[in-house]
């Protein structure tokens, strides 16, 4: 709700005096109750009332001055019997008054709930008599008896709140009052209060912190490009009506409301959420863990799983824009390999392309870039295209395939006549077009012209960029009409308040629809045909970046937070948005090392790198005109700690791999807060300064300037120190401890109980996957630990399901490691060898040490003070090991 300053002013001092604007006798209800009533701007003690809503000052920071009172005159009331169904059962809805929000209010209206399985409940409210949009992503629904469900669901106190309890512990995980439901054709509202302030998810924003704040915060959710980040928790490229909330007793569970429309979100200190959305149904899926990890493995079961990523593309990337030429890049490549730093993937941003035409490369400043590609394809390395989705329509017909194509075919996004194509400006010269790829022909132009682009430019990976859709217009051309899409009644607290703001007017047509209810999906229906298309042009597993993300894109690409800034604050801020992107199934996730917006400073990158080192998707990209800040630019001494920080993130890539592995297969995350292992750890709840590579890998980093050390929470468990093998000491356990990180050192610490498998690094991974590996066993306090390594060729297509892959348990209890294989099913693994196995936390110094039967060599290991032994072997990866410690 926005109000003028003065009255903000005068309000402020009679809050302060104890008095309010308004009916006094109605502000004595508790504010952290309040539900804004007029949630766009302009709120006045006059519109408040006459909509039939309580206006009260307050002091209370973002607490809304208009809001719902106890006797609201609106929302619905049972209009029916409960109806068993084939799933579970459904009740009509009537609206309780005439009394309209914001007009065309649509009664009756179904609430349906489905017992889909037994820890995954759908309720839908819709309109039973006009069928509205709904978001094309389907989930299955084996069904489930009620008895056998882990929740239930039903209409309480006298049929006037819809609820959701878990039945093992009671907990009310849904409590939905029908009286603050709204269901009108351009204005669809619900609120459930939230078992507790633990909530986490939401997005695309930029967020200050992973647990969110729930004093009267609003996010919205709508794609939109980037210019406007700083105005703090605007709405991004994506689009993620998700939420986790962890419960008192540390039960988790999730929450999605599947829905596409332009949308905001309203978190309230009750604590409450309340979902308004213009468009769609309410379509809401409650995932009932019970841990952080279960919630998000339930989730990406219904949504998709994420996709397995190559091998390569868990190397480090190198990108920006504006090289400008192709010697510039050959420069910055050639430092990066002067200082051996490792290195796999080389980005090609829009100036690669001649006049930034997609499937075009600039002849004469990247003059024999496809020579050059295949130069770096020969040293092992990969590389990336971007494609962005606006097409020139003003070349000389004939001249320009792309464009000639697809008019032919019919591919672009129309005008709201659903004929002439919407025409809008971007980066290309003239005026573009844009794809709409919710057409099935749009998908074959599309890969038609990645397979040519192929034959020109030896691609490995496809980089998709500006597809909220960008368009430098408010609208195309001439300008969106008036209408009730285009100027809908209510508009999310997105930014500038405008949906055509940078995109294109609500009202054009796509196949799907009109784009008021598919603007969100424009990126994820982009993700789907390019992650084919890329398969089918390289004949290998796809890599595709989307800037673009929806509930499901993680099935068929990965995401970087986009254009963050260098500063410090940014740097922090990255973290939070890795671990929201693993909640939304998105694990191949990163952002902009060294900040995008404006210049980096020496040492805010070397600590950016430092972390960067440790995304999944670890990539270093700047703007166009800032200055250069490659790793490789800064001279030796940055060079060496970049170098020496990659090297231990290719050392652990076979630990990385097998996460992404268990995140392809099972749905777990690959990032994780420390409140994902510690659940039942307040503390935990909080932090986001430090965070997991799956169960047992803790990164922590330095996010301040000048900061020599770094703060570490340590939660109840065996810790080591990376670097040393050390055990942490006991008194650090639930405690924050002060760690030295000097500026050439991230603190990094291996959970005990944990086996973590790695491999000599390299300069690429080309060359490290054919390194010998090692098992870094951690030990817990009973002296146990338990793994499992992945493996394949790393590139080839459908390897799970073709079963060509090997996979590895590795457990260790009272002195003996014995490694079992699962799967022996991938050729290459045959030549692999195991050389080095480092056991941590033994208790005393070994007499002996024995491999499969036969007594290891004294010289063969050495045992440090640090109680860290190392064993040197040679056993093949293949063969089963039994060692045993004396
Ligand atoms: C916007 C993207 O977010 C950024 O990463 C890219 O460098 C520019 N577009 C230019 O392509």
């Amino acid at each position: 709700m926005k109000r003028s300053k003065g009255l903000c002013i005068l309000a402020a001092v009679l809050a302060a005096l104890g008095g309010c604007l308004g009916q006094a006798e109605q502000c004595t209800g508790a504010v952290q109750k309040r539900i804004d009533c007029h949630p766009q701007p302009g709120a006045s003690q006059e519109a408040c009332e006459a909509r039939g809503c309580t206006w009260c000052a307050t002091d209370v920071a973002n607490a809304p001055w208009c809001f719902f009172s106890e006797d609201s005159p609106y929302g619905y009331s049972l209009g029916g019997n409960t109806e068993l169904t084939a799933k579970g059962w459904r009740v009509m809805l009537n609206k309780r008054h005439t009394l309209s929000l914001f007009g065309n209010d649509i009664s009756p209206v179904v609430l349906e709930v489905e017992f889909q399985t037994r820890d995954r409940l759908r309720f839908r409210l819709y309109d039973p008599n006009s069928q509205r949009f709904e978001v094309p992503l389907h989930i299955d629904s084996p069904g489930v008896a009620a008895d056998e469900a882990n929740y239930e669901a039903e209409l309480a106190e006298g049929s006037s709140h819809f609820r959701i309890k878990r039945k093992s512990t009671g907990t009310v995980l849904w409590n939905s009052p029908l009286v603050d439901l709204f269901f009108s054709n351009q204005y669809l509202q619900i609120t459930t209060a939230v078992p507790s302030t633990s909530v986490y998810g939401f997005g695309e924003q930029e967020h200050q912190s992973f647990k969110h704040s729930m004093d009267f915060i609003t996010y919205a959710l709508c794609p939109k490009l980037y210019h406007q980040r700083e105005v703090p928790l605007v709405n991004l490229y994506g689009v993620h009506p998700f939420y986790m909330c962890v419960e008192a007793d540390s039960n988790a569970h999730g929450v999605l409301l599947l829905n596409s429309n332009a949308q905001d979100v309203s978190l309230s200190p009750d604590p409450s959420v309340t979902f308004r959305t213009i468009g769609g149904i309410l379509d809401f899926y409650v995932f009932l863990g019970p841990t952080p990890e279960n919630v998000v493995q339930q989730y990406t079961e219904a949504i998709g799983r994420p996709h397995m990523p190559a091998y390569w593309s868990l190397g480090f990337h190198l990108s920006r824009w504006g090289y400008g030429s192709i010697d510039v890049l050959k420069e910055t490549v050639n430092r990066m390999h002067y200082y051996d730093i490792p290195y796999d993937v080389q980005h090609l941003d829009i100036d690669y392309m001649e006049r930034h035409m997609d499937f075009t490369y600039d002849k004469v400043n990247y003059a024999g870039l496809p020579e050059y590609v295949q130069k770096l394809k020969r040293k092992g390395m990969h590389n990336v295209v971007i494609l962005d989705p606006f097409i020139t329509k003003d070349e000389e017909p004939g001249t320009y395939r792309p464009y000639d194509l697809g008019e032919e075919m019919g591919v672009w996004v129309n005008n709201s006549d659903g004929v002439t194509p919407a025409v809008g400006k971007a980066w290309p010269p003239g005026d573009s077009v844009f794809p709409d790829y919710t057409n099935p022909r749009t998908a074959e132009w599309w890969t038609q012209m990645c397979l040519e682009f192929k034959d020109v430019l030896d691609y490995d990976g496809i980089w998709i960029d500006m597809n909220e859709p960008s368009n430098f217009l408010t609208g195309q051309y001439p300008g969106c009409a008036v209408n009730n899409l285009n100027n809908p009644p209510y508009v999310p607290s997105i930014s500038d308040h405008s949906l055509a703001q940078k995109t294109l007017c609500p009202d054009s047509k796509t196949y799907l629809g009109e784009h008021y209810n598919t603007h969100s999906l424009f990126g994820w229906s982009q993700t789907a045909p390019t992650f084919h298309a890329a398969q089918q042009a390289t004949g290998k597993r796809a890599f595709v970046l989307s800037r673009s993300t929806f509930v499901g894109s993680g099935k068929h690409g990965g995401h970087w937070l986009g254009d963050n800034f260098s500063q410090w604050k940014d740097m922090h801020r990255s973290i939070i948005g890795i671990l929201e992107f693993n909640l939304f199934g998105i694990p191949y996730i990163g952002a902009d090392i060294c900040g995008f917006n404006y210049n980096t400073t020496y040492e805010l990158c070397l600590r950016w790198m430092q972390l960067g080192s440790f995304y999944p998707f670890s990539r270093n990209h700047n703007a166009e005109g800032n200055k250069e800040q490659d790793p490789a630019v800064f001279g030796a001494e940055f060079a060496k700690i970049s170098r020496a920080t990659l090297r231990i993130r290719y050392s652990l890539l076979p630990y990385l791999y097998t996460l992404f592995y268990e995140s392809h297969v099972h749905g777990n995350t690959v990032a994780r807060s420390l409140m994902h292992e510690f659940t039942s750890d307040q503390e935990t709840h909080g932090i986001d300064t430090a965070f997991l590579w799956g169960p047992a890998f803790m990164i922590a980093p330095v996010l301040q300037e000048g900061a020599r050390s770094v703060d570490v929470y340590f939660p109840e468990a065996t810790w080591f120190d990376y670097y040393t093998g050390h055990k942490v000491p006991s008194t650090w356990k639930k405690n924050y401890a002060t760690v030295a990180a000097p500026l050439n050192k991230i603190p990094l610490f291996i959970r005990g109980g944990y086996i973590l498998p790695e491999q000599a690094p390299a300069s690429t991974t080309t060359k490290s996957r054919l390194n010998p590996f090692g098992l870094i066993i951690a030990l817990d306090e009973h002296g146990e630990a338990s793994g499992s390594l992945f493996w394949d060729d790393g590139d080839s297509i459908d390897t799970i399901e073709n079963e060509n892959y090997f996979l590895a348990k590795y457990t260790y209890s009272k002195g003996n490691l014995k490694t079992e294989i699962l799967k022996n099913g991938y050729r290459g693994a045959d030549t692999l060898k195991y050389n080095k196995i480092t056991i941590l936390g033994l208790k005393q110094r070994p007499h002996a040490v024995t491999l499969n039967g036969r007594t290891i060599r004294g010289n063969a290991f050495s045992y440090e003070l640090s109680r860290k032994l190392t064993l040197w072997i040679s056993a093949p990866l293949t063969q089963e090991l039994n060692i045993r410690i004396y």
